[in-house]
């Protein structure tokens, strides 16, 4: 295992290794459970070219600003927005204090997943610690209000991401994920290849991609801009310190520009090999995609007890592929702070222990997603703020709806295109895109991420502004 303690550069040992992690911090529940459910219900296949022009447009740029920025300076997002310019510190922090946020309920959700798919393997084995036929509304009400219950599977959860994170960039993060990555994709193709043969999966299809151009009637396609926005941007990991963090990793010789174009390219497919996977499951089983936590924990769980003999057998298959899915994105978010927190305590001129930091970190996150747990997605009788129904759709409001579009926002405005040119351009190699570059980041790409905050602000807080 390499030294992690010291005051060594983290670094990942291939480009392979690197595409694995920055791949699996992008596909997440984002892509598994976001993303089939919010084309659907936003015009289907006219969603899908709106989310498609927005990852090339604005997704691309962004990512690689954000690549290029970390590996200029070598730095976390706060010491890497600070070498820019000291009074853009506070960018750096915002895309720090995000990610922190988020780790508290995604470390709940991942939680759920290892439930559910221990549930189904019990099923398999007929064991009585299955779902055992329930009905999955009220198994799953049961589970969630449990505040001991979650609260074990959440520290479960976070206990893995430390250990991970402990291991280091290359021994810990890159060895899972090089691992882990092509394991899912075999995972989601059987599942696909099971959902799309069960009689009646056509309407799922449909439900996906037929194009539904009335969901843009009037200001309705602000709306959905905004929808596709927002989910570029979290599906992406943009504007979340983790791009930043895992450019500082990647070594000089690396071609930025073409890891720049993989990543996204591979989020967005495993998104639609995601819808694949449910709707025409969901469909074929009589029940509809409803949202949040709702469709991936009730709805699919209904579809698997319906399957009959191999039901549980896939029904596992899937939890199992959703919680690696979930934990390849915790470990990136875990490692964007542990960076930041790395640089602090050298700015400080500190000895740097890195595990003892990412022990420190891991005890904060333990706290904060016990509190997310215990809240039981708002059905324990707790005060709730912001006007939301529980403590995940606050804590979502203020990290993803409020603080990841600004932070990518300013990305977009601070970073300048010089420095990206200097970095793509490394080694001789060539700026293929640059002029495509130059125009996104001037014109498009602020402009998107205003709408998007506007769309979100509009939807969590129910103004109407866009009919
Ligand atoms: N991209 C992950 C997903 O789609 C979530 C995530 C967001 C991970 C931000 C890291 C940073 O679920």
């Amino acid at each position: 295992m390499e030294n992690n303690n010291l005051n060594t550069k983290q670094q990942f040992g291939s480009n392979f290794g690197f595409l694995m992690a920055a791949v699996g911090s992008a596909v997440g529940l984002g892509n598994l459970w976001g993303f089939p459910y919010k084309m659907g219900a936003n015009g289907g296949f006219a969603f899908l070219i709106l989310y498609l022009i927005l990852v090339v447009f604005v997704g691309y740029v962004i990512m690689l600003s954000e690549l290029a920025l970390g590996r200029k300076t070598g730095k976390g997002v706060v010491g890497a927005f600070t070498d820019l310019s000291k009074k853009y510190r506070f960018i750096g922090w915002m895309s720090a204090i995000a990610p922190w946020l988020i780790l508290s309920f995604y470390c709940m959700l991942g939680g759920y997943c290892m439930k559910y798919a221990l549930a189904n393997l019990g099923d398999v084995f007929g064991a009585g610690w299955g779902v055992a036929g329930a009905d999955s509304g009220a198994y799953f009400g049961a589970f969630t209000s449990n505040m001991v219950e979650t609260s074990i599977y959440s520290l479960v959860f976070v206990a893995l991401t430390v250990l991970i994170v402990l291991g280091g960039v290359k021994g810990g993060i890159e060895k899972f994920t090089s691992i882990a990555m092509p394991a899912l994709f075999v995972m989601l193709v059987i599942t696909i290849i099971r959902s799309v043969t069960l009689p009646g999966a056509a309407a799922g299809l449909e439900f996906m991609f037929k194009p539904d151009w009335s969901a843009f009637q009037g200001t309705g396609w602000i709306t959905v801009l905004a929808v596709a926005g927002g989910q570029m941007f979290f599906s992406l990991s943009l504007g979340m310190s983790i791009m930043v963090a895992y450019g500082s990793y990647l070594p000089k010789e690396q071609n930025m520009e073409r890891s720049a174009l993989i990543i996204p390219f591979a989020d967005t497919l495993v998104a639609i090999m995601a819808g694949l996977a449910t709707m025409p499951a969901v469909f074929a089983m009589g029940q509809t995609p409803g949202a949040g936590p709702g469709l991936l924990f009730i709805t699919l769980q209904t579809v698997f007890g319906a399957m009959g003999g191999f039901g549980p057998f896939f029904g596992f298959l899937f939890y199992f592929l959703v919680f690696i899915a979930a934990i390849t994105s915790s470990i990136s978010l875990l490692e964007g702070i542990t960076a930041v927190a790395v640089d602090t305590a050298a700015e400080k001129g500190k000895t740097i222990h890195r595990n003892k930091l990412i022990a420190a970190l891991g005890i904060s996150i333990a706290i904060t997603s016990v509190l997310v747990s215990i809240d039981g997605l708002g059905a324990n009788g707790f005060p709730q703020f912001f006007g939301q129904g529980c403590w995940l759709d606050a804590i979502d409001l203020v990290s993803e709806g409020i603080l990841m579009p600004l932070a990518a926002c300013y990305c977009a405005i601070v970073i300048p295109t010089e420095l990206v040119k200097e970095e793509v351009t490394l080694n001789g190699n060539q700026f293929r895109t640059q002029k495509f570059y130059d125009f996104c980041i001037k014109f498009i790409a602020p402009i998107m991420m205003v709408i998007v905050l506007l769309g979100q602000m509009d939807g969590f807080f129910g103004l109407g502004m866009f009919g």
